[in-house]
């Protein structure tokens, strides 16, 4: 076909749309980070390939890919292709996380998302048939399934907890849950539900105080809010990099404080968890794991996602840990005060202290203000086919929607979420 005509047609006008930049010659595909102009948002949105029509308020599911990670996942593909040479592991990345966490680079390990880091932490700890550990009734499934599966198997005994409307009475709630039987207290450090930020400093403080395990679940935190592993206190913490942080999808990591690693049992080995083995010997040897974290990211890993998480911390350094979380925190806060306009009509299920707040918000459609029967659900919907893409919470019967606002979103997109939310739900004589 004349590829003039193929491109009039509507095929070949949507593939033409969609045609990544990658396909072809990625724009900026060889600037340094250093030279990208940030000096306003405005400028920094010119680095995210995303389509203007797309209003994308769902960075709490998958963060969206700026140029410079989308590059260097791309040029590291193509170095293997080109040239043969597949990446050997070293801790660069583990180097770098490190010093933004707070931690030593021994203490933390590269997983492929927030799950494995769970899961190798849940089933690392010592525990036996009727000890307790203590999570939320609003965990994601990537949080608290490995937990459940010890109950089903070992018989640890699950105790779920509400969430409560302020930082003091989320540690209120956590104080008179514990009981002697307590050995783990594993919570999000932001719940996928609403984003509603936890006092995790002080959950740790406590969980320290009475010689109980603290375990976080930090899917969200890094790459929204500024935090020190060591200042919270944490004991083990598993996050990723393909939320907030930006980075590619499938990359996450999990640490452990350094005097746990020894007494955390590993039992998923291989290459990289040991330094010597040989099976020739009688007996086969094979060392111990090495005492880093490290030792569990076994077996072979992709070269090109660790460098797209390398540039994904440099692209985050570059614009600015601080004001990314200023930002992100004055958009929510726009969020908010927008949907208090509404006051009679909805309901904001995120505690409103400062201490709590983040880049997401969970709030319902009161169901006395809409004739719709699932409005939340059906909001979500509706936004989508309208260009703004949200999540509808239905886990744990929390039944919500939760928008994330994170740096690289406007203060327009806000507006028109405000403004479908009152065709949808309560503008009289509407029609959809
Ligand atoms: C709080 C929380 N924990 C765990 C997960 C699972 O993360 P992953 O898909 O990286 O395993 C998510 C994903 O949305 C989450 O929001």
């Amino acid at each position: 076909m004349d590829r003039k005509i193929f491109l009039k047609t509507g095929l070949g006008a949507a593939l033409a749309s969609s045609i990544s930049p990658v396909w072809g010659k990625s724009k900026h595909q060889n600037t340094p980070i250093s030279d990208y102009d940030i000096s306003d948002w405005g400028k920094i949105r010119k680095a995210f390939p995303i389509k203007s029509n797309i209003n994308f308020l769902n960075n709490g599911t998958m963060g969206i890919t700026p140029y410079p990670v989308l590059n260097a996942i791309n040029e590291s593909f193509t170095q293997i292709a080109e040239n043969a040479r597949y990446p050997h592991h070293n801790n660069d990345l583990e180097t770098k996380l490190a010093t933004l966490l707070g931690c030593s680079a021994d203490e933390v390990g590269i997983t492929k998302n927030v799950s494995e880091g769970i899961n190798h932490i849940a089933w690392g700890i010592p525990l036996k048939k009727g000890d307790e550990v203590i999570i939320t009734q609003h965990e994601h499934i990537g949080g608290c399934a490995a937990w459940m599966r010890r109950s089903q198997l070992d018989g640890v005994k699950i105790k779920t907890i509400p969430i409560g409307n302020s930082a003091e009475a989320c540690l209120d709630i956590i104080k008179r849950a514990i009981s002697s039987k307590t050995k783990v207290i594993a919570v999000p450090h932001i719940p996928c539900t609403t984003g509603q930020v936890l006092p995790v400093r002080e959950i740790c403080t406590l969980a320290r105080e009475k010689g109980i395990i603290s375990v976080l679940d930090g899917a969200h935190p890094l790459g929204m809010l500024q935090f020190n592993l060591k200042e919270i206190g944490c004991d083990y913490y598993a996050g990723c990099f393909h939320k907030w942080m930006l980075g590619p999808i499938g990359t996450g990591w999990m640490y452990i404080r350094k005097e746990l690693i020894e007494k955390t049992r590993i039992t998923h080995v291989a290459a990289y968890s040991v330094n010597a083995f040989d099976m020739s010997a009688e007996p086969p040897q094979m060392d111990l794991p090495i005492s880093k974290v490290s030792r569990y990211a076994y077996g072979t890993f992709s070269g090109p996602h660790i460098q797209g998480c390398l540039a994904a911390i440099d692209w985050y350094q570059h614009v600015g840990p601080d004001r990314i979380e200023k930002r992100v925190k004055e958009l929510n806060s726009y969020l908010r005060k927008s949907l208090e306009n509404e006051a009679d009509k909805i309901e904001i299920l995120n505690a409103n202290d400062i201490q709590s707040q983040g880049g997401q918000l969970g709030f319902r459609i009161n169901p006395t203000h809409t004739t719709e029967i699932n409005p939340q659900q059906g909001f979500v919907n509706f936004a989508r086919k309208n260009g703004v893409i949200l999540r509808y919470v239905g886990e744990n019967k929390v039944d919500c929607i939760r928008v994330s606002t994170h740096y690289y979103n406007y203060k327009s997109q806000i507006d028109l979420l405000i403004d479908l939310l009152q065709q949808y739900a309560w503008k009289s004589g509407n029609k959809r």
